[in-house]
């Protein structure tokens, strides 16, 4: 079968990633600027940024790498204006960086609790405000946001995680209501199983990629790769009504909970 290629029509502009230095947001990176975007890759590990900076420069791509730490309201401004300064304003804003720190709700310190949310969800909506500014000032912006499965199904002991990514669900929708009328989408896509650095841990315990392929429709594990055009989609004008939207990129895990049922002599 032949596939024509879709034109996504993100070449010239300029989008900010955070998290972009490691898994999903360095493959996300990487694959807007083999769209021709130039990329503002934002990291905690101003290294890894770098990184991914080099990775974009051997493609033929270009932008720039920044330490930016999400949970950090004064980091977020000085990196958005270094952005500003150097490049200009982001038209896309692709809200990634997460961390996933576990522990049971019985004994978890509060500290660890609103450490996490201090990232996965107000990282979100501190980018969201500052880097929308701009947005809302042109009338013209597009938010995507990394969410997770785990905001619907839920990670035993995953400390904040799951309550962080239900929650940054919500802020998706209210943005896109908020600022739908002035001219900025907000969608958020909702990972299942993919092997970074983050998760690569478990992947390295024995049976567990075995295990968790089995409970997946499409029978593996997903690489940083498969997220990415579901992000560029969203980025995309190609997707310009699309508003408020929620994308699971799993390979059908979320959906697979009949066919786990001990089986009965008629199934
Ligand atoms: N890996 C998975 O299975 C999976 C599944 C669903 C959703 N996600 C989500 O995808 C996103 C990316 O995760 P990943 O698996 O690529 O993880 P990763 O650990 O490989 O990458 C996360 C990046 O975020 C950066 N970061 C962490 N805290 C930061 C902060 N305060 N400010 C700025 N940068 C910070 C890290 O330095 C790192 O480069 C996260 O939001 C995660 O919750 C991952």
């Amino acid at each position: 079968m032949t596939v024509s290629p879709m034109t996504m029509g993100l070449s010239g502009r300029l989008v900010a990633v955070t998290g972009g230095g490691s898994g999903i947001g360095r493959a996300i990176c990487l694959a807007l600027a083999n769209e021709g975007a130039q990329v503002a890759v934002l990291d905690l590990d101003e290294a890894s940024a770098q990184e991914t900076l080099a990775g974009i420069a051997a493609i033929g791509g270009a932008g720039l790498a920044l330490r930016c730490d999400v949970s950090d309201a004064e980091s977020v401004e000085a990196a958005h204006a270094a952005v500003v300064g150097e490049a200009g304003h982001p038209e896309i804003l692709v809200n990634n960086a997460g961390q996933l720190q576990r522990g049971g709700l019985a004994d978890l310190p509060v500290q660890a609790w609103n450490d996490l949310l201090d990232i996965n969800l107000t990282g979100y909506f501190l980018c969201s405000q500052i880097f929308g500014r701009a947005m809302l000032d042109t009338g013209h912006g597009t938010l995507v946001h990394v969410g997770s499965i785990s905001a619907k199904e839920v990670i035993p002991l995953g400390g904040a995680y799951s309550v962080s990514k239900a929650a940054v669900t919500m802020l998706s929708t209210q943005l896109a209501v908020e600022w739908g009328p002035r001219g900025v989408r907000s969608n958020i896509i909702h990972p299942g199983f993919v092997r970074t650095p983050l998760s690569q841990a478990a992947y390295d315990q024995p049976g567990i990629t075995e295990g968790r392929a089995a409970l997946v429709p499409s029978k593996r594990i997903g690489e940083p790769e498969d997220i990415t055009s579901a992000v560029l989609y969203l980025a995309s004008p190609v997707s310009s009504y699309v508003n408020g939207a929620e994308l699971i990129v799993d390979g059908g895990l979320g959906r697979n909970l009949m066919s786990q049922l001990p089986k009965t002599r008629t199934s």
